[in-house]
């Protein structure tokens, strides 16, 4: 029994009954599940409690930017439904994220609370545009410097990221990589991949996996290879 697994299933459908679907073909020792914008907007927190009583551990991937007040008051919400980590956006400043902090550490079961730094559909040119003349790299450092600086428990990074970052800043920081592609699996839209081995060798905690499980032949198979490939690095049984 593997009560941490690594790998976060992004249930990226339309719907609830898709989703369920998928689900209960998985287990709880096998991986968590990330539940994002689209099927949070049309199934609703309903949906994400019944995904937790059934189990699995939830990232309600929300990615939170507002006023501190706001942000503070919708990380609550979160920790309400029993979710096991939730998100804010780190470019609402330290401010934001603290209020974040403090809001979920007086809740019953606080969630991981993790930051996302810059999308990684974000370029040099795009940051730029919006007046962060910046590599993005070295705007990523400086996120995750300040969400850690917030007591936040990580960030969501590119497993292209991880290592500069766990070298950066202490172990105990998570790193929670999307982007993860099986080799021979289809990259789809995303541009800098790296394999389940690579993105664990390079410091992340979770992945973050979406198309190369739910759009498998079999992702029951899918995943449970996933989980032999990381366990065959990390010497453990999957
Ligand atoms: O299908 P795929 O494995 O590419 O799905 C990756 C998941 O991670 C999606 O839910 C996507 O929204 C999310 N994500 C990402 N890149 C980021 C942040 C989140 O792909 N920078």
């Amino acid at each position: 029994m593997n009560n941490d697994p690594r790998v976060i299933v992004a249930l990226d459908f339309a719907d609830a009954g898709a989703a369920l679907a998928l689900v209960e073909r998985l287990a709880p020792d096998q991986c968590k599940l990330k539940v994002g914008k689209e099927l949070f907007v049309r199934s609703g927190p309903a949906l994400v409690e019944k995904l937790a009583a059934l189990g699995f551990k939830v990232f309600l991937d929300l990615k939170f930017h507002d006023i501190p007040n706001t942000v503070a008051q919708a990380c609550r919400a979160a920790a309400d439904l029993g979710v096991w980590m939730t998100n804010v956006h780190a470019l609402g400043g330290l401010k934001m994220m603290q209020a974040a902090r403090e809001a979920v550490d007086k809740t019953a079961t606080p969630p991981k609370l993790i930051a996302v730094t810059v999308l990684t559909s974000l370029s040099r040119a795009d940051l730029c545009q919006v007046g962060l003349d910046v590599e993005p790299a070295v705007q990523v450092e400086r996120l995750a410097r300040l969400a850690h600086e917030a007591g936040l428990d990580g960030v969501v990074c590119s497993a292209q990221e991880a290592a500069m970052l766990r070298r950066q800043i202490d172990p105990d920081f998570l790193l929670v990589t999307p982007g993860i592609r099986p080799v021979g699996s289809d990259s789809g839209d995303q541009s800098r991949v790296l394999t389940p081995t690579l993105a664990i060798a390079a410091g992340a905690d979770y992945l973050v996996v979406g198309r190369p499980i739910t759009q498998a032949a079999d992702p029951v198979v899918a995943l449970q290879s996933i989980n032999v490939e990381i366990a065959a690095f990390l010497g453990t049984t999957p």
